[in-house]
């Protein structure tokens, strides 16, 4: 087939018989985190260029390289989200949700866009389920946080997945940290490549980040941020482990980890495996206590996290998770003819509104390509309705696994026996006498 136009690099197409997965982890998802306390926020695809250049930050690469940026008219430009932060940020404030208490808790399950090289789990546009807490400063936030999403990691199913955790502490220690990167990593810039040249002026702790095994040579003896925290943050990050322990979260103190968001303060931290390829982040997340200020709100302490859907499924697939199968087809009707046709159709509509999931023939074929299509579809119990079943009043409802054949007289009370000799069936111990004529 030689299609016009396919899709984008980067993209993906979740297709009817794949997308029962998406509906695995999004029902895990979101059942965990109202558990816990988190509604739902729906926020725009897009939103102001300038929310994610002060959100996100100027000096990261997500708004440096990465940002779907469109102009519409004249100058104001809109950018398609490279993550669901700094909108829902902006919506909680534009909507005065912290006027209805704290802490707040929100959670979302969204698209992302990002320019990246595309490959195996990392895509341009992309899917998290995200949550976000505003209000608290509490360490046992933290990890009350990070408790919610290694919860819905492992009620998927998914091992082998390891929580590093690191503070990067506040404004004020994390600009002595930088003054020791920055003398750290000075005398070898010549020998950086041309991204942590730039970021050795702009962003030194970017360079901890880098993916070439040259730099991350020279970077192996750099400080470490855990050496410069100051009495409070270093109390902070204390009594965050304290908490993990109390909730029996095992985790990694990982000081390289120093994340690619411009946002963050103390509390940083990425679950990772290695079960798709290369190490990767399942899920990542962080305490920000500045963004809501730096947004235009009152200062507010906040924190979060977000998956990566389809690398969440590639992980599920690489270690056989198990995903919900969707409902199948419950009852197919094979009508033979006109009339048959005419009472199959008024048959199905009033077996639908009972609940029933029921098909019929909607092309005309032959009975036994409509008997191929019943049993490609999966479906339980199927009835073939020809002028003598009409005539005799009486029809066979046939068990698609056993072979087995029942009686029903079609009668006014056909449809509603029907439908529950149907659900009894298929919720198995329930008796069936009585409900056939
Ligand atoms: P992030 O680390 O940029 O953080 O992304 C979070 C997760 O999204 C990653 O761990 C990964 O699973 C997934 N992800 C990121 N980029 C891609 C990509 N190109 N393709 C596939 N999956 C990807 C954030 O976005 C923060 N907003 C998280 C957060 C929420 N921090 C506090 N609250």
């Amino acid at each position: 087939m030689a299609l016009t136009v396919k899709r984008p690099n980067g993209t993906m197409d979740a297709t009817p018989s794949e997308v029962y997965k998406w509906h695995t982890i999004e029902r895990v998802a979101k059942e965990t985190a109202e558990q816990f306390g988190f509604r739902e926020i729906r926020i725009p695809t897009f939103e102001d260029t300038g929310l994610f250049v002060r959100g996100v930050g100027d000096t990261t690469d997500v708004v440096q390289k990465e940002m779907y940026t469109v102009s519409s008219t004249g100058d104001k430009t809109y950018t398609l989200r490279p993550e669901g932060t700094a909108g829902t940020i902006r919506a909680v404030l534009e909507n005065g949700i912290l006027n209805e208490g704290l802490p707040q808790k929100v959670f979302y399950i969204l698209s992302c866009f990002r320019h990246e090289k595309a490959q195996k789990g990392r895509l341009r546009e992309f899917h998290q389920f995200g949550c976000e807490m505003l209000g608290s400063a509490s360490p046992l936030a933290d990890a009350e946080t990070i408790s919610l999403a290694s919860s819905v990691i492992s009620r998927l199913g998914i091992k082998n997945v390891e929580l590093n955790i690191n503070s990067i502490g506040c404004p004020e220690c994390r600009a002595k940290y930088r003054q020791a990167l920055t003398a750290y990593f000075e005398p070898h810039r010549e020998e950086l490549c041309d991204t942590c040249k730039e970021r050795l002026d702009k962003n030194p702790l970017r360079l901890l980040d880098c993916k070439s095994k040259e730099d991350q040579e020279i970077a192996k003896d750099a400080p470490l941020i855990t050496d410069y925290l100051c009495d409070e943050c270093a109390e902070h990050f204390e009594a965050v482990k304290k908490y993990l322990g109390i909730m029996g979260i095992d985790y990694k103190i990982n000081p390289k980890i120093v994340r690619g968001l411009d946002y963050y303060t103390r509390t940083v931290f990425e679950f990772l495996t290695t079960d798709i390829g290369s190490q990767a982040a399942v899920c990542a997340g962080g305490r920000y206590d500045g963004l809501v200020e730096t947004l235009g709100g009152k200062a507010t302490p906040a924190l979060g996290f977000a998956m990566g859907l389809e690398r969440i499924i590639l992980t599920m697939e690489s270690q056989g998770c198990e995903f919900e199968e969707p409902e199948g087809c419950e009852l197919y009707i094979a009508p033979m003819g006109a009339k048959a046709a005419d009472t199959a159709t008024a048959l199905i509509t009033e077996l639908r509104d009972m609940g029933v999931y029921a098909e019929y023939d909607l092309i005309g074929r032959s009975l036994k390509a409509q008997m191929k299509y019943a049993d490609k579809i999966g479906a339980k119990f199927v009835i073939v309705l020809g002028d003598n079943e009409i005539e005799q009043r009486q029809v066979n409802v046939k068990n698609m696994a056993t072979g087995e054949q029942t009686a029903f007289t079609i009668d006014d009370s056909f449809a509603e026996r029907l439908s529950d000799f149907i659900m009894a069936s298929i919720v198995e111990g329930l008796d069936t006498e009585g409900l056939i004529q």
